[in-house]
């Protein structure tokens, strides 16, 4: 039986932005109402597009910045007002990898005091002799070698530096990481290497991984359960080869109709959404989803629509009012196709009903690893 590590219950995060002496600061509403659980020894991953509220929940996750209101636990702690202690606790428990590997290492510090500096605090009573030698066998777990320890963060490729921030990461001993885009500054053909990596560490030091990503390929292979973002709310979760194969809110089979898929090869045409994602500052009444939904009628305008379990899969949900009748015959139930309904809107439900199709069956089990990667060998 699973077994919750993190849970968030009803997460908020606003920001105030704007505002002059004549002007009140309006709300963004970053993340909105968002409820999740992170089970023990899974990966979790987290999609969706630019702006959508992604980073801001790990923060709040990690405890970087705090919820606006909504509740969390860690272990079954309530940790959304830990202080003191209790937060130095969370940070060795918890830790997070940055996306960008330039930006977030010291350039002025060795590799040797950027892995060992956590342990200072985390591992107060190390002799500086046993320090160099956690320090080292933490390069080695990343697939670098002890002799960096003297190196300056500039001396490494990128790749390589994301290494050095995932020691970094690791010497205090954490129980879940958190990567917010962990290779997306990275080339192409690195980024495979460090998801190998990352699953590789999961596997051999018992971690639990939250994993951010915009591209839905990149965690295929190593999340457990994926959760779909829009506009600061989740709008499908649930077993990554069940939202793989069955989709059912249609923002996540946009999304899908992009990657290729191996038992039927790539399909033809990817879903265009229409229109830009609003803005979280007014964000569109009732289901968020629908300035651009070609399904969207009276009832999504006025109704948010919850997260509901789609029947399909233990834990698969989809917060859309009208995901049986899309999934079924891709037509509005309403009105039919057809009525009232622009050319544009037409070709998308075409589309949208193109894509589902090509995802009726189930990724193959043994699906191989993401491709041109040894793991924990950096090459580059
Ligand atoms: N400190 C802040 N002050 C004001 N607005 C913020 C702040 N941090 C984030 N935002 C806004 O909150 C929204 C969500 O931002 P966030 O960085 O969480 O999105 P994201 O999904 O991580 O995007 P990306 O994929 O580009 O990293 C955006 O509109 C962003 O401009
Ligand atoms: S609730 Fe309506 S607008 Fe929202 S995704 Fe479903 S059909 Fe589209
Ligand atoms: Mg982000």
């Amino acid at each position: 039986m699973a077994e919750p590590i993190l849970t968030a219950t009803n997460l908020v995060r606003h920001f105030d932005v704007g505002g002059s002496l004549f002007e009140k600061p309006r709300k963004l509403r970053a993340v909105d109402d968002v409820s999740l659980t992170v089970n023990t020894g899974e990966t979790l991953a987290i999609v969706g597009e630019s702006g959508c509220g992604k980073s801001t929940l790990a923060r709040m996750l990690m405890r970087l910045i705090a919820p606006t209101s909504g509740r969390m636990t860690f272990e079954g702690r309530q940790i959304d007002q830990a202080r003191g202690r209790a937060l130095t606790e969370l940070r060795r428990d918890m830790q997070f990898i940055f996306q960008d590997p330039f930006s977030s290492l010291n350039p002025r510090l060795t590799v040797g005091r950027l892995v060992g500096e956590p342990l200072e605090t985390h591992a107060p009573a190390l002799s500086a002799r046993d320090r160099r030698a956690r320090v080292a066998e933490l390069l080695t777990q990343v697939g670098l070698r002890p002799e960096h320890t003297d190196r300056y963060p500039h001396e490494f490729s990128g790749g390589q530096r994301q290494r050095i921030g995932i020691a970094r990461a690791l010497a205090s001993g954490p129980k879940l990481l958190i990567g917010d885009e962990p290779v997306s500054a990275l080339d192409v053909s690195v980024q495979a290497q460090v998801i190998n990596l990352l699953a590789d560490l999961r596997d051999r030091l018992s971690l639990t991984l939250v994993v951010i990503a915009h591209d839905l390929a990149v965690i295929r292979y190593m999340s457990d359960r994926v959760a779909v973002m829009y506009l600061g709310r989740i709008v499908e979760e649930g077993p990554t080869d069940e939202i793989f194969a069955r989709p059912r809110h249609p923002y996540t089979i946009a999304l899908l109709s992009a990657i290729p898929v191996a038992e039927h090869g790539r399909i033809k045409q990817k879903v265009e959404l229409a229109g830009e994602m609003p803005s979280p500052i007014d964000p569109p009444s009732g289901c968020r989803f629908h300035t651009r939904c070609p399904f969207a009628q009276d009832r999504c305008r006025a109704e948010t629509p919850q997260l509901r379990d789609t029947g399909l899969a233990p834990g698969h949900g989809a917060a859309c009012h009208f995901f049986e009748e899309i999934a079924r015959d891709a037509v509005p139930p309403a009105q039919g196709a057809g009525t009232g309904m622009t050319d544009g809107a037409r070709a998308r439900f075409a589309l949208y009903a193109q894509a589902l199709a090509g995802r009726t069956t189930r990724p193959r089990a043994d699906a191989p690893p993401l491709p041109g990667a040894q793991p924990n060998v950096a090459t580059r």
